[in-house]
């Protein structure tokens, strides 16, 4: 699409969701497939912040930092979800500028931040591995709150240069958005401006928070290999490595999704895969991540049972 002749496009202050284009049948298929995995979603993430917050024994950074990653992927979901569900089913898909940029800021803050709190949630398995003796000092209450306000903070304003880039821009029609949310791609192109500087300004301001928080993990995650190898008894090895195991999933396929949509050129893309991949990051990955951190750890099974239990005593 040319981005030339400026004078004769008319200027759009509304975006039209194109979504996935397909038959209303699989739209609606879609539709209950995808608000019953977002129902779900939110209850397995309330969940586990209601444990972590009831349990006592749980009262430990690590699942203070896991209960705080929990709440953000809700809201993350909460983003993108609630309007992609209304788009398949009502197929009124125009949205405001300002809801659009709004969109488009949460979801990059939040997205920011969980990056954040996995590297946070790394160096936490760090100390507790490579440096058990002086857990207990090196994170303090104290200071897993310094770190999650950091993680909160550093999201929220990691977001925020782009997304007034993005609202200053100039949007022409046609003003599809290629996708079932306002994401960057699909945003820019619509666009009828020279959009090349924002777009490496964009650029260097997501490698360093993925890459950052990336390379981290990477550090903590050597450091811990090393220590798990020098361990003598099978049983050791075994024990320190299912305490970050649950971790490492989470974070393969987080990177994995991730990495994919925001590293490489935003020109000449095929939206379709795109729409998958999104599909991927938005709905399925944080529904599956509290299964993950709750089948795979024992402390989190043994507070399953024991609030069921309470729940029991309290209706008879
Ligand atoms: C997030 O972390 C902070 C600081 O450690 C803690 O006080 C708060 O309860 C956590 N939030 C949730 C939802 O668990």
């Amino acid at each position: 699409m040319p981005k030339t002749d400026n004078e004769t496009r008319s200027i759009a202050t509304t975006f039209i969701i194109v979504g996935f284009e397909t038959l209303r049948e699989v739209e609606l298929f879609l539709f209950s497939l995808f608000s019953s995995m977002y129902v779900f979603t939110i209850t397995a993430h309330s969940m586990v912040v209601t444990l972590v917050s009831v349990n006592r024994h749980l009262h430990k950074p690590m699942y203070i930092l896991l209960a705080n990653f929990s709440m953000l992927q809700a809201l993350y979901t909460t983003v993108t979800v609630p309007k992609m569900l209304n788009a398949l089913l009502t197929q009124y898909k125009e949205i405001s500028s300002s809801s659009c940029f709004a969109q488009f800021y949460f979801l990059f803050s939040f997205g920011a931040s969980e990056n954040c709190f996995l590297a946070v949630m790394a160096y936490d398995r760090y100390v507790a591995i490579c440096r058990p003796l002086h857990y207990p000092t090196l994170m303090t209450g104290e200071t897993s709150l310094k770190l999650a306000l950091g993680a909160w903070v550093g999201g929220l304003l990691a977001a925020l240069p782009s997304a007034v880039w993005i609202s200053t821009l100039r949007f022409c029609f046609p003003n599809f958005i290629d996708h079932f949310f306002c994401d960057y791609a699909p945003l820019v192109k619509v666009s009828c401006e020279d959009t090349s500087e924002g777009e490496f300004a964009f650029m260097i301001m997501s490698w360093s928070v993925i890459f950052g928080c990336f390379f981290l993990i990477m550090i903590s995650y050597t450091f811990i290999v090393i220590a798990v190898l020098k361990i003598q008894s099978t049983e050791g090895q075994k024990k320190a490595f299912i305490t970050c195991a649950s971790h490492l999933v989470v974070v393969s396929i987080f990177y994995g999704t991730i990495i994919f949509m925001y590293i490489r050129p935003t020109t000449h893309i095929r939206f379709t895969i795109d729409k998958v991949v999104s599909v991927i990051y938005c709905v399925v990955t944080p529904l599956i991540n509290p299964i993950i951190y709750c089948l795979r750890n024992q402390e989190m099974k043994v507070a399953v049972l024991k609030t069921l239990q309470m729940l029991r005593k309290y209706q008879t």
